[in-house]
């Protein structure tokens, strides 16, 4: 994997500054951009609608990022495009058909996206059961196992967290829920930008991951449906593309993922994220892990040799991806993030990540921590200046 050579795929990067908070969004690659470009430039008609053949091209390659990133997910079910990842569980969550004592299984360890949409539902009769993850961000599965019990319609959980970067077995627990007949969703928005993923291996029902945040252009998201009909799951919002024929008696749904995306689709964006899953898929994701173990081993032994600094995650490198999250003693995370940005132009983030139930009952941080989140395109000397900077701020604390 050559550094420089894929630092030059990302025109942002020539602006001089640092972006460590990939795990908000990621930069984009300019072939992701130049595949945006021209179905502006050149084709920017609608699909699935007209018989022209500027419409059939662009249907095709339409199409045909679906298969990109089915493939990129080993996925055995149907690719769904939504706006992001928050759309793609809200997507399970609304579709489902509830039932008064329905359980749905979730952890402390979720972001507000795999929480909210099902704390809703509290209010038509579902019960949801919070399983407490450890502080370094480890769930304890036989606590977990305990709590999937017949009544667990759901078990929904993160492959990743976004505050403490730990990775979540989640084909263990995915067998742990089949045993029980419980469907699971996995929220994979910080693990498929860093990790193979093979849905065919992990078992799961839904998989929800969100498309800006590997590569590809913002407002866009994915979610996997292993069984994607009508029967099983109701689509959110229908209409224009969602049926192939209609009487005033009955309405014949179309099949396959076009029935989760009615009306017109964000077209550049799929292309787009379809270039993105090359982009990755030529790099390789087992490439893109080793690099980012080197730059996370080096930044924990750094951060290490500061005593003012506590820093979050699990110290098994291996279940341990691309975030890394600190805090220093006096300082508050807001003011670590203003003045690295001050002083290096360096963009990490700071608070409470979205994760509020981890923060407030696990961690404990009235400010919350200072998140730096790496990918492919950072480099051990960007390490290096975020480390003098921090000297300076524990210094001073
Ligand atoms: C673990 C996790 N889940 C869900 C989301 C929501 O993703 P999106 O912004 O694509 O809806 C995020 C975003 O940071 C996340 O980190």
């Amino acid at each position: 994997m050559d550094i420089e050579e894929i630092r030059n795929d990302f025109p942002q990067l020539s602006q001089g500054f640092i972006y460590f908070d990939s795990g908000s969004t990621s930069l984009k690659p300019r072939s992701v951009i130049n595949k945006m470009k021209e179905y502006y430039d050149t084709s920017s008609v609608s699909i699935g609608r007209g018989l022209h053949s500027p419409s059939t091209i662009v249907t095709n390659a339409y199409e045909k990022a679906h298969e990109k990133v089915r493939a990129f997910f080993s996925a055995n079910g149907d690719i769904i495009f939504t706006k992001n990842c928050t759309e793609a569980i809200n997507i399970v969550a609304h579709g489902l058909t509830w039932n008064k004592g329905d359980k749905i299984v979730t952890t402390y360890l979720e972001h507000n996206s795999n929480l909210l949409p099902w704390l809703n539902l509290i209010s038509s009769g579902v019960k949801v059961e919070l399983i407490k993850c450890r502080a370094d961000g480890t769930i304890n599965l036989n606590e977990l196992k305990g709590a999937i019990d017949e009544n667990t319609r759901l078990v929904a959980i993160a492959h990743t967290s976004n505050v403490l970067g730990s990775i979540v077995p989640v084909e263990d627990i995915t067998k742990m829920a089949k045993e029980k007949n419980a469907l699971v969703l996995i929220d994979g928005a910080q693990a498929a930008p860093h990790l193979k993923v093979d849905l065919k291996a992990i078992g799961c029902d839904f998989y929800a991951a969100s498309g800006h945040k590997m590569l590809g252009p913002s407002g866009t998201g994915v979610l996997f449906i292993r069984d994607c009909t009508v029967e099983k799951l109701k689509p959110m919002i229908i209409g224009g593309g969602s049926a192939t024929d209609l009487t005033l008696d009955k309405i014949t749904y179309t099949t396959g993922y076009s029935i989760f995306e009615a009306g017109t689709p964000n077209i550049a964006g799929g292309i787009g994220l379809g270039a993105a899953v090359d982009y990755l898929t030529d790099i390789g994701m087992d490439q893109i892990r080793k690099h980012e173990l080197e730059l996370i081993g080096y930044l924990i032994d750094k951060l290490r040799t500061f005593d003012k600094v506590k820093i979050y995650g699990p110290d098994d490198m291996n279940i341990r991806s691309g975030v890394v999250s600190f805090t220093i003693k006096g300082v508050p995370a807001h003011r670590i993030a203003i003045i690295l940005d001050d002083l290096g132009k360096i963009a990490i983030r700071s608070g409470f990540h979205c994760a509020f139930l981890l923060n407030r009952y696990i961690l404990k941080e009235p400010d919350g921590t200072a998140r730096v989140s790496l990918y492919l395109y950072n480099t051990l000397q960007e390490v290096d200046i975020l480390i003098d900077i921090l000297k300076d701020i524990v210094k001073n604390a």
